[in-house]
């Protein structure tokens, strides 16, 4: 069957092993099948949620357009595109944020991390970012979304938002809602100082990411560095429940591979920790250098890359401006 596709990543910075094995490896495998239409959206709208430096926002946007292309997006079969461009973007999450309940939002797990203790100093935008999210996807018809595990909160939210508008005005099936598309497994990855935390761009140690810009040398480092425990390999599934950095390490493996976990355990059950490590090594080497060597070429490219925001912005646009009339329409504007 023929997929809509649509997705986003915020340029932040920092694009990580997470960031890849949790969603971008799956836009390209989505990309390559040519019944697909894939949407992949750069959201700096998103980004602005939390503070950003104008250089430095600028900077991370051509790096999470280099990203894609380098880890095998084409950009002649995906639109690839800025939110900003598209006013559609805005102006929906403004008629979606009427429609949306405030006592949904109030559920929303990413929201009360990301605010932290001081709720009262948030953004309203990092509050009512989900209905942005939404307004994202329900522009563009999307039928399926493909996105890590920390974002199937959100995607709830966005099939709630698109049953009630098409319930509350009566146009039934009119607002698509969407499938998420989350990997089974690993669709979480982990930090590589702490199994209990989510690997993030935001997070102050480099030490706990692997990013997709780093090199053959950083990445050994990093994973010689990763935290492990005292005890031997694991020699099956029930032995690694309580060991969270180790399940985390054996499921990149696992990941990278393209095997189950229980397969990569069998492969080093009995062994030592620094075999595992060279190993795990090689293989992100094999993954990420290649990856990370392309992104800095392309990076020098600038107006190669200007030049796909450009083409994708035209694509999208016409999509988006064509739902938003119909929704201002339905709305009665
Ligand atoms: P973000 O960088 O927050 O815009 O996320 C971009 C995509 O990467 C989203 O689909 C996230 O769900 C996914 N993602 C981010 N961090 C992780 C992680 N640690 N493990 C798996 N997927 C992740
Ligand atoms: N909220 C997503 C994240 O932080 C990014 C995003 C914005 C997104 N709009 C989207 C993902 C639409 C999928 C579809 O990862």
């Amino acid at each position: 069957m023929s997929k809509k596709i649509f997705s986003g990543v915020q340029p932040t910075g920092n694009l990580h092993l997470g960031n890849y094995l949790g969603a971008i490896k799956n836009f390209v495998s989505l990309n390559n099948n040519k019944e697909n239409k894939c949407i992949f959206c750069v959201v700096d709208l998103h980004a602005i949620t939390v503070k950003q430096d104008p250089d430095e926002l600028k900077k991370n946007i051509r790096e999470t357009v280099a990203t894609f292309i380098a880890s095998g997006i084409d950009p002649k079969k995906s639109i690839i595109f800025k939110q900003s461009r598209v006013a559609a973007h805005a102006e929906a999450a403004w008629i979606l944020g009427c429609v949306a309940r405030m006592g949904w939002l109030n559920r929303m797990t990413q929201f009360k991390e990301k605010a932290g203790k001081d709720k009262e100093k948030a953004s309203i935008g990092l509050y009512s970012y989900p209905v942005l999210m939404a307004a994202d996807i329900l522009l563009y018809d999307a039928t399926h979304v493909p996105v890590g595990d920390d974002q199937k909160q959100h995607l709830e939210l966005c099939r709630d938002i698109a049953q009630k508008f098409n319930n509350d005005f009566e146009v039934e099936n009119f607002l698509q809602v969407p499938e998420p598309l989350i990997q089974k497994e690993f669709s979480r990855i982990m930090s590589l100082k702490d199994g209990s935390k989510k690997m993030s761009k935001s997070e102050l140690s480099d030490l706990s990411r692997i990013n997709l810009t780093d090199t053959k040398d950083e990445i050994i480092n990093k994973i010689k560095k990763a935290k492990t425990d005292t005890l031997s390999m694991p020699k099956n599934l029930n032995e690694i429940e309580e060991r969270l950095e180790v399940k985390n390490l054996l499921g990149i493996y696992a990941s990278l591979s393209d095997t189950t976990l229980e397969k990569s355990i069998e492969n080093f059950a009995g062994k030592n920790f620094s075999e595992f490590k060279e190993k795990l090594s090689q293989i992100l080497i094999n993954k990420i250098v290649p990856i990370s060597s392309e992104i800095k070429k392309l990076l020098s490219d600038q107006k190669y890359l200007d030049q796909i925001l450009l083409d994708g912005v035209e694509k999208a646009d016409l999509i988006a401006s064509k739902k938003i009339e119909r929704i201002k329409e339905i709305v009665g504007f």
